[in-house]
């Protein structure tokens, strides 16, 4: 997908800049500009409302994570919020306390989180600020994790009369375990970045103005392996979070087998015993993906 032409005007909910230009202290473009080949960065663009996810912002993120992952030249994205105050600050109070049991159950965009969750193509959460309720959940349903050390995590749901709604309760568990999900639902306290670190959440804890720079060369040396054994290791991965552990052994060894015969297979293995770098295609093929793997 193009960069998009309209990315600056202040009515886009979510900015996409295909390929992302690599990043400097503070977040800012390197100058001259420095293209990451096979990145997208995707900017959460309510910065006045600290990013909470309204409907509509989640139904465009979820449009703009599938058209990209439908990219060929699109081979890890990093998702982050506008500003620094906020990655998101969750789903949109005002909007929520509007809703009903029944509309709620139609809402499309309360599949927003899953559907960026299913994307094949690797994702990376870039957090500085607040990642809460809705906003902790779409960071979780990320592959990776960047966080600052301003970074302040937690599901404050119950502060509303609520309860998670979109992984809170389902994949901090198993990201965590029982005993602190439950602590962390049932108090709706506030995690700082160096206890999320502490629990396991996180990839890497990075200094504040270093988060998007670190995010962005995490997501490029991503995009820089061989692609059809990235997909299937996501794929892999993700299977441990969805099923028992006898499934996702099997996933593990059925996604092994389908990737001896592919081009990065033979090259990969042909250059460690040429003792020379590998030369890998860039465009995942068509491993095929067993049931149940997303
Ligand atoms: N929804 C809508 N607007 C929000 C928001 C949210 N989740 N979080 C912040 N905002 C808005 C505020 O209303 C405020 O707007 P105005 O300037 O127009 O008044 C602006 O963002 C700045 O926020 P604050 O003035 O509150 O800033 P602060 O620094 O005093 O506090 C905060 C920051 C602690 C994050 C506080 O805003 C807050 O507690 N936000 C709500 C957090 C929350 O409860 N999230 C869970 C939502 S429910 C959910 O997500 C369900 C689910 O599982 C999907």
């Amino acid at each position: 997908m193009p960069e998009q032409e309209a990315r600056d005007e202040p009515g886009d909910l979510v900015l996409v800049e295909q390929p992302a230009r690599r990043r400097g202290a503070g977040g800012s473009p390197l100058e001259p500009p420095e293209l990451l080949d096979g990145v997208a960065l995707v900017t959460l663009n309510r910065p006045r409302a600290l990013n909470a996810l309204s409907f509509a912002l989640l139904l465009r993120l979820a449009e703009v994570v599938e058209a990209l992952d439908a990219d060929p030249a699109c081979r890890a994205i990093v998702i982050t919020g506008a500003g620094t105050r906020a990655f998101a600050a969750g789903a949109d109070v005002a909007e929520l306390a509007g809703q009903t049991a029944e509309s709620l159950a139609s809402a499309p965009a309360f599949q927003g989180w899953d559907r960026v969750a299913a994307v094949a193509t690797p994702t990376i959460a870039a957090v500085r600020g607040y990642a809460l309720g809705g906003g902790a959940e779409l960071a979780l349903a990320c592959d990776m994790l960047v966080a600052a050390d301003d970074a302040t995590f937690g599901q404050p749901e119950i502060n509303l009369g609520i309860i998670p709604g979109a992984g809170g309760t389902q994949r901090l568990a198993r990201a965590v375990g029982k005993a602190r999900t439950m602590d962390l639902v049932l108090t709706g306290r506030r995690v700082p970045a160096a206890e999320a670190e502490r629990l396991g959440l996180l990839t890497r804890l990075v200094p504040a103005g270093e988060t998007l720079a670190a995010a962005l060369d995490l997501a490029a040396a991503v995009a820089a392996q061989p692609q059809d054994a990235v997909r299937a290791a996501v794929a892999a991965v993700r299977a441990a979070f969805e099923g028992p552990l006898e499934e996702g052994l099997l996933v593990e060894r059925d996604l092994f087998r389908a990737l001896f015969g592919t081009p990065d297979q033979e090259e990969g293995m042909r250059a460690f015993l040429e003792r020379r770098e590998p030369r890998w295609r860039t465009a995942p093929s068509s491993v095929p993906a067993p049931d149940g793997a997303s």
